[in-house]
């Protein structure tokens, strides 16, 4: 009878062993890290019937802030393979934009940029990061990605090449790293 205890606590132990095994496996060689350059140009159109920004919500300051500090809008924006709206769709750069300055024109964006073509297609990059848009180059950050870009990380460079009533085209360049 002095040893059920200890089976008991054996068996206990054994199906926490067990149970750990099953989420928790094997360290597994990723290969090596590739760099990718992905170069492509965005495009938000503000009129028409369907915006691809819009915006959702402000505060009641924003009306009269010169930097519209509040607003938030939610995009789906086209990307093109040239920089003219008519060329080749590559995917779209879906998320949350929003003014958070209030001494210039800088938006917090939070994209996912979602491939539909080529060797890309069905991944995502998840990019983060700071855009005083009036400045020449900007520069976000690479937070992540699935598909081929599992794991990834690196920085977007942009530059707007169009903006006009209505229309705002942007050139990328991405560098990232993944497996
Ligand atoms: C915003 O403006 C509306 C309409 O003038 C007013 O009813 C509301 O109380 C204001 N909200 C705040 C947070 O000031
Ligand atoms: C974009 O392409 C359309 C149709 O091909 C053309 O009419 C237009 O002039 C082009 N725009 C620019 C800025 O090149
Ligand atoms: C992209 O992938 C989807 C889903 O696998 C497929 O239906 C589509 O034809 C592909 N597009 C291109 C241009 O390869
Ligand atoms: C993107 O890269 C090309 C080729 O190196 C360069 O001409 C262009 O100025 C770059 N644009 C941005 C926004 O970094």
């Amino acid at each position: 009878m002095k040893g059920a205890p200890t089976v008991a606590l054996l068996l206990f132990f054994l199906a926490i062993a067990t149970s750990m095994s099953d989420y928790w496996r094997e360290t597994v060689g990723m290969g090596q890290p590739k760099v990718s350059h992905l170069h492509f140009y965005f495009h938000e159109v503000g009129k028409g019937s369907n915006p691809t920004p819009i915006l959702v919500a402000e505060a009641n300051s924003t009306k009269t802030s010169p930097t519209s500090f509040g607003s938030v809008y939610v995009a789906d924006d086209p990307l093109t393979e040239g920089p003219n709206l008519t060329s080749k769709l590559i995917g779209r750069a879906q998320g949350i934009q929003a003014a958070c300055s209030m001494t210039e024109f800088n938006l917090i964006m939070a994209l996912n940029f979602v491939f539909t073509d080529g060797e890309f297609n069905g991944s995502t990059l998840t990019v983060v990061g700071r855009n005083p848009i009036l400045q020449d180059v900007r520069e976000m950050s690479v937070v992540g990605g699935n598909g081929v870009f599992r794991l990834a990380q690196g920085y977007a460079q942009l530059r707007t090449i169009l903006l006009a009533t209505g229309s705002l085209t942007v050139e990328y360049n991405v560098t990232v790293i993944h497996y």
